[in-house]
């Protein structure tokens, strides 16, 4: 099979949001939902206790974009133009066509739809623009909010990975997700994007 070799973070737009490489500027903004203790909670990082947690992560994904990697997009509010999170590729194997994605969200934002509406775009841009073939997504068991959104994109529950990672001091059970282009190309509805 040919090696694909889709390089770079567009921007990508929905109805409600611009999703946008992060930036340097954008420090006070992701500082104030890392260093909310229920965001990080059931996710690998932990609680940003300082700004330079928030510059440290940028930092990286700066260097993600430095490398064209196809990395971490902010996720920008059309409606009050602030950043409320971040979604993107853990990694991505272009070799078996196959990535994983993750995100957070600031905490006044969750129960209106825009996660679920972020990952959308984002598996329309890996499905059709980098034309991987599987995009999979996990879980904490307790962090049902997100399987929802896994189960809202069109995702199906693969199984639970036993003692799959070690965070935080102790072995976690994880639940996994995943979409394969065919699923996607399936799938009629395509709401608010
Ligand atoms: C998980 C997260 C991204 C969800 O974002 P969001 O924008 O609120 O998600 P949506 O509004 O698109 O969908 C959330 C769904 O989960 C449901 N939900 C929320 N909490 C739930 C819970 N405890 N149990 C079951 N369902 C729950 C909501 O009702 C909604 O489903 P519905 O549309 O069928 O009613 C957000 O809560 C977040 O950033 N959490 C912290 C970071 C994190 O955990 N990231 C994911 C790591 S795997």
């Amino acid at each position: 099979m040919e090696e694909l070799t889709f390089k770079g973070t567009p921007q990508l737009e929905t109805q409600r949001l611009i999703l946008r490489k992060l930036t340097i500027e954008d420090d006070k903004a992701v500082f104030e939902y890392g260093s909310d203790p229920e965001v990080p909670k059931y996710m690998t990082w932990n609680v940003h206790k300082s700004i330079d947690d928030a510059r440290s992560f940028i930092n990286f994904t700066l260097g993600r974009y430095e490398r064209d990697e196809a990395g971490e997009w902010g996720i920008v509010l059309k409606e009050n133009n602030k950043l409320i999170g971040s979604i993107g590729f853990a990694w991505c194997d272009m070799k078996n066509r196959r990535a994983e994605i993750g995100y957070a969200l600031a905490r006044p934002y969750w129960g209106r739809g825009i996660m679920t509406e972020a990952v959308n775009r984002v598996l329309k841009f890996a499905f059709e623009q980098m034309e991987l073939n599987r995009i999979e997504c996990c879980h904490f068991p307790a962090n049902e909010g997100s399987g929802r959104v896994m189960q809202k994109v069109g995702m199906s529950f693969e199984g639970m990975a036993r003692q799959k990672l070690f965070v935080k001091g102790q072995y976690w059970d994880i639940k996994q997700y995943a979409i394969l282009r065919s699923d996607w190309l399936e799938k009629k509805e395509r709401p608010l994007i």
